[in-house]
Parts: C-alpha cells; sequence; structure tokens
C-alpha cells in the first residue's frame, strides 16, 4: 500500500515510516520542516534501507495535495502534521487552530477530490482532560484545557461530523498517551527545537550536560510519590499500532477510536531513576511549583486495541530509556542542519 505520510519528517512520523517500510507499505512523506530537519531522511535510508519520496510543502496546500495523490496513487493518509508545544498554544492560538485544524480540513477535502477515503490521524490523550479517575477508557468524556487540546478535540470532532456525512470512509483517531524513546539503532530519535517542554528529552539533555538539572513540577500530588505519573510508550510501539489499524481497518469504514498506550503509570521521579540506571549517569533535580493545567495521572487501558487491532505494546521502561540515551548521547546536538 502506498501511504502519504503527513509530517513524516518528525519525531512519531520518521519512526512510523521506518516500522512501514520494514512492514511492506510504501510512505511518501509530506513535512514543511517546520519542526525537523530533511537530514532525517537520510537516516530513514540508512535503518531502513529505502529512501521514501519527500515532498517539502504544508497539508494546508491543497494544490500540492492534489498534485500528490494524482502522482503518486496514494491508497491511505496518516495525518501526523501537526503543532505540539501546549505552552506556544496558550500564546499563538490562531496558529494552532490553522495549522491544526484548518490543515486537518484541507487534507481531507483534497482525498474527497480525489476519492481517497481512509484516515489515520494522530489524536491524543490530551482531549480526557483531567480524568475523573483511571485507567481511562474510549468512551470517557472529552474536554480540553488549552488551546493546542482543543484543536485536537475540534479535529475529532469535525472527523466524527464528516465520518458520519460519508459512511463509506474509514477514519481512525488514535489517542496517544506519552511517547518517548527512539529507534534502537541510536541514529533516530526525538530532536526538540529550544527547550523540551516534555519530560524525557530534557531529563536525556540534563543527562548528556546540555542542562543543569530538571525541575520537577510538583511532588504534592496524590500519587504514589507526589509526582507526576503518566503512560510512557515507547516510539516504536506506537508506529506499530499505526501499522496495526491500517491493517484492521484500513477497508473497514467507519469512525474507530483507540487509546495507544501500555496501561502503565510511571511517575516523574521513577522515570528519572529509570533514566539515571539506563545512562549510568546523574540527573539532578530540584522540586518547583507544579506547571499550571498538569494532571495528577493519567494512564490508558488498551484494551480496546489489543482485542480489534491485535495490538498491545511490548517495549518495556528499560528499553525506553535506554535507547532514549543511545540517541542523545550518539547525536549530542540531535540531527545535522
Ligand atoms: P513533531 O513536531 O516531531 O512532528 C510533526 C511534523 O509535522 C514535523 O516534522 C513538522 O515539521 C510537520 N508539520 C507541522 N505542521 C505542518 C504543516 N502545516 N504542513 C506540513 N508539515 C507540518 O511531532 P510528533 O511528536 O512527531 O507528533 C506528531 C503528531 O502526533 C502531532 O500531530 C502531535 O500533535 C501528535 N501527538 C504527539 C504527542 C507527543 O507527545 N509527541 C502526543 C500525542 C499526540
Ligand atoms: C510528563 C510529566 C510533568 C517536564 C504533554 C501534552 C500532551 C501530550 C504529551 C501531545 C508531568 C512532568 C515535565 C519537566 C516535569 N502531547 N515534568 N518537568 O504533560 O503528560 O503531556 O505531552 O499531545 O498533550 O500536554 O507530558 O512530558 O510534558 O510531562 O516534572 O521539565 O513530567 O509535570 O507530570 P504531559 P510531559
Amino acid at each position: 500500500m502506498r501511504i502519504l505520510v503527513t509530517g513524516g519528517l518528525g519525531y512519531i512520523g520518521s519512526h512510523t515510516c521506518i516500522q512501514m517500510i520494514e512492514a511492506g507499505y510504501h510512505p511518501i512523506i509530506l513535512d514543511n520542516l517546520c519542526n525537523s530537519k530533511s537530514s532525517v531522511l537520510d537516516r530513514i535510508k540508512e535503518v531502513s534501507g529505502h529512501r521514501p519520496l519527500f515532498i517539502e510543502g504544508d497539508v494546508r496546500d491543497k494544490r500540492v495535495l492534489v498534485d500528490i495523490f494524482q502522482q503518486q496513487n496514494i491508497d491511505a493518509v496518516i495525518h501526523f502534521a501537526g503543532l505540539k508545544a501546549v505552552g506556544e498554544s496558550v500564546e499563538l492560538p490562531l496558529r494552532y487552530y490553522d495549522n491544526n485544524v484548518n490543515g486537518t480540513l484541507v487534507l481531507v477535502s483534497a482525498m474527497q477530490e480525489v476519492g481517497v477515503k481512509t484516515l489515520v490521524f494522530s489524536s491524543s490523550a490530551t482531549v480526557y482532560g483531567d480524568p475523573a479517575s483511571v485507567p481511562i477508557t474510549e468512551d470517557f468524556p472529552t474536554s480540553a484545557t488549552n488551546p493546542y487540546g482543543r484543536s485536537k478535540l475540534m479535529v475529532e470532532e469535525c472527523l466524527t461530523d464528516f465520518q458520519k456525512a460519508n459512511p463509506e470512509w474509514s477514519i481512525t483517531l488514535l489517542r496517544y498517551f506519552n511517547p518517548v524513546g527512539s529507534h534502537p539503532s541510536g541514529r533516530l530519535g526525538e530532536d526538540p527545537l529550544g527547550i523540551p517542554n516534555n519530560l524525557m528529552p530534557f531529563v536525556s539533555q540534563v543527562a548528556i550536560g546540555r542542562r543543569e538539572f530538571l525541575s520537577v513540577f510538583g511532588d504534592d500530588y496524590e500519587t504514589k510519590d507526589g509526582t507526576g505519573v503518566r503512560d510512557y510508550i515507547h516510539v516504536l510501539d506506537l508506529s506499530d499500532g499505526h501499522i496495526a489499524a491500517l491493517k484492521h481497518l484500513g477497508k473497514k469504514s467507519g469512525l474507530h477510536t483507540y487509546n495507544l498506550g501500555t496501561g502503565n503509570g510511571y511517575s516523574v521521579l521513577e522515570m528519572v531513576n529509570a533514566f539515571e540506571q539506563a545512562s549510568g549517569r546523574e540527573v539532578p533535580y530540584k522540586i518547583v511549583e507544579r506547571r499550571s493545567g498538569d494532571i495528577a495521572e493519567c494512564w490508558a487501558d488498551p484494551s480496546k486495541a489489543e482485542k480489534d487491532l491485535d495490538w498491545k505494546a511490548t517495549r518495556n521502561l528499560q528499553s525506553m530509556t535506554a535507547d532514549s540515551w543511545r540517541w542523545q548521547s550518539n547525536n549530542p546536538d540531535g540531527y545535522p542542519d
């Protein structure tokens, strides 16, 4: 199958391209490089043996999309392209609504024009807001506390309405929990621009000496050790979840929603500890105030994906941290320009 992968040079997209190539799929990448580098393509080739066709362009550009669909004989789309920094979304909400919501609407309208009717969308556990209990199943109520989260929720709602009006389409909403880790080759990984927003890239930059210490955002939550608890999932497990979705649902019309998580919750301090063990480095930290908008705990009930997609996460905390460290220590400054 020939799959258009929007945002395919980003963190999750690049790992998914590798797993797709290994599974016999043919990814074609559209990315505007706003949060990635073209050298990622060389690494995909190096690790997988195949260099996917790359088109530098924007998902909001319908002309570019229609050209790709017409020239490349695309069967389905995995839509990763989006902006994801929660804090920035509060400062620049229009940028987020334009990129994430409008970008998806332009994509779907181009797909409709050419008759491509299978879409897998990168949603997020952020759509559960502050859940009333854990673990979280797909039928929990949704809400959002910031423009980024609202943009994901709006897209879910737009796609739900669209699928209802076009019942022959197959649309899958994959709600990711907290993706971490890297390809075990140490050649691909997460390469955030500037100061990392997320825990694990920050921890690895402290371990390598790029930052002095980690600020732990609060130790007075009602959790096992007072720090926030999340469902960290290895990025390759997440990637495999997309392939499972294409395999099982690609030809099955409907609106399908799945949690992609492990079902385990680890605290910030457990993550720090695991990273210290994997790296053999100390990760100094200081307890600071809670981060506004954070929740105490969040983890998935991933059983629906296991039942329907025959998918479950298999990589443990040790591989998540060891693979992150291999990437960070082999590429202390991330990808080359
Ligand atoms: P990323 O920033 O590494 O990758 C996104 C890619 O999309 C980048 O290469 C960027 O250049 C590209 N892009 C952005 N806007 C574009 C546009 N308008 N046109 C073309 N390309 C564009 O992010 P990621 O972590 O790989 O996340 C991928 C998707 O998964 C995003 O939609 C994100 O919201 C979602 N998601 C991520 C996480 C996470 O913690 N990483 C969790 C849940 C959901
Ligand atoms: C994890 C834990 C922090 C950084 C965010 C988005 C969510 C999704 C994933 C895209 C929390 C603590 C963090 C630090 C810390 N993204 N922490 N010091 O907040 O679960 O989710 O990324 O969809 O939408 O909101 O992930 O990695 O930022 O934080 O103590 O420097 O680590 O308080 O408990 P989060 P995270």
